[in-house]
């Protein structure tokens, strides 16, 4: 498991599933904002790829983000995109409602900056958010990531087109205080 100062990220399990689908995927207004694409209903029972794990894919590195005091399941988050060309890779993150607005997504992006950067040898991490979404603008530039532009009009959301903001972070402007509070915690 990867720890921070409040969350953990560990491997998705099996009940943490239907947990995830009910509050993130079932939850048309949260998934229309956080999906590229409609929301749809699944299916129960069917593997939906964005919370069932292919433990062979080598371009995603799921998570599942648990409080680590008490290990409850407070959401799910992937590193995606992994260019290992470019060294390159983009964050995804969806905290369960209850679980929002108390640090653990600005938590959820340090250390997966840790992953990323100090496990997986990477040197940039992108994020798109929509330009409204302000806990996850201000949860990537707490962890140093500027805003590298917009993308004006490019995201259809209940109803109409909204600008989606890109952030990026370089391996080398990762503040050396982040890298050594994530390095103290993940270890041991
Ligand atoms: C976006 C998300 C991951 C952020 O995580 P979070 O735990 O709620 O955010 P934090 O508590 O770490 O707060 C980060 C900052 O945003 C601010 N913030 C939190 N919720 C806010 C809200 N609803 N409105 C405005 N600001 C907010 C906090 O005050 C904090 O600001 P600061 O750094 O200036 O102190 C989480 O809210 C979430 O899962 N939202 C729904 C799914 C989603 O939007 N995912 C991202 C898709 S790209």
């Amino acid at each position: 498991m990867l720890r921070g100062g409040k969350v953990g990220l560990r491997a998705r399990h099996e009940d943490d599933i239907p947990v995830l689908r009910a509050e993130l995927y079932d939850d048309v207004v949260n998934s229309s904002r956080a999906e590229s694409g409609p929301w749809r209903p699944i299916t129960p029972g069917y593997q939906d790829p964005r919370l069932v794990v292919d433990d062979e894919e080598e371009r995603r590195a799921p998570f599942s983000v648990v409080e680590l005091e008490g290990g409850t399941l407070v959401g799910s988050t992937v590193l995606w995109g992994i260019d290992t060309h470019n060294r390159s890779a983009h964050i995804g993150l969806g905290l369960l409602p209850a679980s929002r607005g108390k640090g653990y997504g600005t938590d959820v992006v340090a250390v997966l900056c840790h992953y990323a950067f100090v496990v997986r040898g990477l040197q940039r991490l992108q994020i798109e958010t929509l330009s409204d979404n302000t806990a996850m603008l201000r949860s990537a530039e707490r962890n140093g990531f500027v805003r590298e532009g917009v993308l004006r009009s490019s995201a259809w959301v209940l109803g109409e087109f909204v600008d989606e903001v890109v952030l990026g972070l370089l391996a080398r402007d990762w503040t050396r205080d982040a890298q050594a509070q994530v390095a103290v915690r993940t270890r041991g």
